[in-house]
C-alpha cells in the first residue's frame, strides 16, 4: 500500500528516481540507494503489521484492520528505518521495532479518538464513531498486546524502553485532560504535556532504530534527543493543523481542541496577549468558554485563524525544528542524515 506517500496525510508522492537526488516520502531529499532502502522497508513494515493486527476473532480482526488499512504518515516507521541507517540497517530488530511503534501509536489513536470524541480519523470514520466507545478502547488495547508480543523478541532494553515512552504517554494524556494546576505556568505545562504524550514515543522510534542496528552509543542518544525536538514540533505542526486545515488535508475534524476544551500554542499565545486585532477581545472571550455548541466554535474557529497567535506559534514551531536540525547535524554526515533532516523542513512545511 503507499499510504507511506500519500495517505489522508497530504504526505506528498515521491518523485520518480534519475537523478542524485529525488524527494522521497514527506518530501524528503533522499538518494534514490536510500529511497529504494527505505521504500522495501516500508513494505516489509505494512506486511508485519497487517500480519500482527489480524485476530481469529471477526470483530476484533476488522476493528483493527480499519485504521491500518485507512493509512496513516507513518511517520514513526520512517524514523526507526532512517535512524538504523546509523548502524546495520538489516539488522533483525529494525523492521519489528518499526511496527512496534505505529502498532503502540494505532492503539494511542483508537483511544485518543475516545477521548476526544472524535469522529473522522484518517479520513475514515472514528473506531468509535464506526463501533462503539468500548470495541475502540478494546481494539487500542488488543495492539497493545500485539506490540508487546512483538517487543518480547527484540529483548528487555527495548521492552523497558517501550514500557517508559508508553508510560510517559500515558502521563501526557492524563496531564493534558487534569489541565495546569493554578499555580504552573499554562505554557510550561502545555510543553511538557506535548512532550510526554507525542514525543516520548517519536523519541523512542529514532532510539529503537538506531540502538537496534547497533549503531555506537553517542549516536542513539544524538538521535534520541534529536528526535524527541522532532515530536514536540510534530505535536506542535498537529495542533496548528487542528486549527488551520480542513478534513480533506488533515483527515481529521478541524477545531477538535477548541471544542474540547484543550488549550494549545495557538490559544495559549492569545491568552498571553501576543498580537492584537478586533477580534481579539471576543476571541478571548470565547476561550473562556464551553465551546462545544456549533455557532460559539464556528466563531472561535475563525477569530483563531486569522489570530497573529498562529504566526507566532509558526515561529516557535521553527525554532524546535532548527534545533532538532541543529543536533542532527552533529551525526556522521551519511545520506540518511539529509533525510533526516529533511523531517524537521517537513514537520514546519505542514503546517503551511
Ligand atoms: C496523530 O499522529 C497523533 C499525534 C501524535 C499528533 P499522526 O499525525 O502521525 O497520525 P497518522 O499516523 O498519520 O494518522
Ligand atoms: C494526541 O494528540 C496524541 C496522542 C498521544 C494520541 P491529539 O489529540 O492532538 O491527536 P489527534 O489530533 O487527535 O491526532
Ligand atoms: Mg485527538
Ligand atoms: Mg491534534
Amino acid at each position: 500500500m503507499s499510504s507511506a506517500f500519500a495517505g489522508a496525510s497530504g504526505a506528498p508522492a515521491p518523485r520518480a528516481a534519475g537523478t542524485d537526488e529525488a524527494t522521497g516520502p514527506f518530501g524528503l531529499p533522499i538518494d534514490p540507494a536510500l529511497a529504494a532502502e527505505v521504500q522495501e522497508g516500508l513494505a516489509a513494515v505494512e506486511s508485519l503489521l497487517m500480519e500482527s493486527v489480524h485476530s481469529e476473532d471477526p470483530m476484533l480482526a476488522q476493528a483493527s484492520k480499519h485504521l491500518v488499512e485507512a493509512g496513516g504518515k507513518r511517520f514513526r516507521p520512517m524514523l526507526v528505518l532512517l535512524a538504523a541507517q546509523f548502524g546495520d540497517p538489516a539488522a533483525a530488530g529494525v523492521v519489528p521495532a518499526a511496527v512496534v511503534v505505529e502498532l503502540t501509536h494505532l492503539a494511542t489513536l483508537y483511544h485518543d479518538d475516545v477521548m476526544d470524541e472524535a469522529t473522522v480519523r484518517r479520513g475514515q470514520p472514528s473506531a468509535n464513531s464506526r463501533w462503539t466507545n468500548t470495541v475502540a478502547i478494546l481494539t487500542g488495547d488488543y495492539l497493545f498486546a500485539r506490540a508487546s508480543d512483538l517487543l518480547a523478541d527484540l529483548g528487555p532494553d527495548a521492552v523497558r524502553i517501550q514500557a517508559r515512552s508508553f508510560a510517559r504517554l500515558v502521563r501526557g494524556q492524563i496531564q493534558e485532560t487534569v489541565g495546569a494546576a493554578p499555580e504552573c505556568d499554562p505554557l510550561e505545562h502545555y510543553l511538557q504535556v506535548v512532550a510526554d504524550k507525542t514525543a516520548s514515543l517519536i523519541a523512542t522510534s529514532g532510539r529503537f532504530g538506531a540502538l537496534l542496528s547497533g549503531a555506537p552509543p553517542h549516536v542513539v542518544d544524538t538521535v534520541t534527543s534529536a528526535s524527541e525536538k522532532i515530536g514536540v514540533a510534530f505535536q506542535l505542526s498537529d495542533d496548528i493543523l487542528d486549527i488551520a486545515s480542513d478534513t480533506e488535508q488533515s483527515g481529521k475534524t478541524p477545531g477538535t481542541d477548541l471544542r474540547e476544551g484543550i488549550r494549545t500554542l495557538p490559544m495559549h499565545h492569545v491568552l498571553a496577549g501576543v498580537g492584537s486585532g478586533p477580534g481579539d477581545a471576543r476571541l478571548r472571550e470565547l476561550l473562556g468558554q464551553d465551546l462545544s455548541g456549533d455557532a460559539p466554535h464556528a466563531e472561535a474557529l475563525a477569530l483563531l485563524r486569522a489570530h497573529p497567535a498562529m504566526d507566532r506559534a509558526r515561529a516557535d514551531l521553527r525554532r524546535w525544528a532548527e534545533d532538532a536540525r541543529a543536533e542532527l547535524l552533529t551525526l556522521p554526515d551519511i545520506p540518511a542524515r539529509s533525510a533526516f533532516t529533511g523531517l524537521c523542513d517537513y514537520v514546519v512545511s505542514r503546517t503551511g
